[in-house]
Parts: structure tokens; C-alpha cells; sequence
């Protein structure tokens, strides 16, 4: 059985999930009218990956026979200077939701609710995942986009990553 303070910090995490998709979503936006298609495309599937990790936590707590809300979600910011910019925001966002699940995992270990510790693994793997990716997006950026020809590359790259996106851990 969950507890109240359990099933609060997992609707707060409801709220993370769905900011984290519309953040990903604006920023595809932005990328589209800067000639990115790549990055646009990449960053769109990431925001459904995002809604994905949503509605994990959202069927857990019906699951587990709880009432799940859909709290209200912060407008995204739409301007960026560049690219760089952008995805070091996105690695300091993805810090902070690591940050959110190692929260979870340390109450569920407080509440010595075994089911949701095992539950809350995936998370853990998925943001060692995430911030990988992001970090090594980051690095290339910073190495080759300075200039417009390296951009058009990190842009290519990015368009293959949302063709093949990396499969999350089962
Ligand atoms: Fe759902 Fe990218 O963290």
C-alpha cells in the first residue's frame, strides 16, 4: 500500500513528466522555424518518450488503487540563442528530474514500500540513460556547431536519433 505521502510525490512527478513533454515539444517548435528539421524531429519524439514516462506513473497509482491528477503545467519558455543553449538546458533539466526520482526512490525506501522501490528502477536506469545522451548531444554541439557547417551535421545526426530512437531498458 502506497502512502499519502507517497501517492502526493508521484502526482508531483505527473506534473515533472508532462512539463518535461511540453518543454521538449516547444523547443522541437523552435527548432522548426530555425531550419532545424533534425533537431525538431529528435526533440518531438522526445517529447512523446516524455508523456510516456507520464502515464507510468499516472497507471501506477490506478494500479495500486489510487486517484492520479493531471496538476497544471508551467508554459514552457519559447526563445533560445542557440542550439547550445538549448540542450544545456535540457541536461540541467533532465539533472533536476533525476534529482525527483532519487526523491521517490528515498521515500520509498523510508516507507520500506518494497513494490514501489522495484517499481521506481526503470526511472533510475531511464535517467542515467537520458542524461547520457543529452551530455554526448551537448559535447558535439560545443566541438563542431560554432560554425553553420558543423550545425548542418549535429542537425543530420539528430534527425537519424528520432529515426532510431534509443530503445528504453524493458
Ligand atoms: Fe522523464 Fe527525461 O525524464
Amino acid at each position: 500500500m502506497l502512502s499519502e505521502n507517497m501517492v502526493r510525490k508521484i502526482n508531483e512527478q505527473i506534473i515533472v513528466e508532462h512539463e518535461s513533454s511540453n518543454l521538449y515539444l516547444q523547443m522541437s517548435a523552435w527548432c522548426a522555424v530555425h531550419g532545424l528539421a533534425g533537431a525538431a524531429a529528435f526533440l518531438k519524439a522526445h517529447a512523446e518518450e516524455e508523456r510516456m514516462h507520464m502515464l507510468k506513473f499516472f497507471d501506477y497509482l490506478l494500479e495500486t488503487g489510487n486517484m492520479a491528477l493531471l496538476g497544471p503545467a508551467e508554459q514552457p519558455k519559447h526563445e533560445y540563442e542557440s542550439l547550445e543553449a538549448m540542450f544545456t538546458q535540457i541536461l540541467n533539466h533532465e539533472r533536476f528530474v533525476t534529482g525527483k526520482i532519487n526523491e521517490l526512490v528515498a521515500l520509498a525506501y523510508e516507507d520500506k514500500d518494497y513494490a514501489t522501490l522495484n517499481f521506481l528502477q526503470w526511472f533510475v536506469a531511464e535517467q542515467r540513460e537520458e542524461e547520457s545522451l543529452f551530455s554526448s548531444i551537448l559535447d558535439k554541439i560545443k566541438m563542431i556547431a560554432p560554425d553553420g557547417r558543423g550545425l548542418y551535421f549535429v542537425d543530420r545526426e539528430l534527425a537519424q536519433a528520432a529515426a532510431a530512437p534509443p530503445q528504453p531498458e524493458a
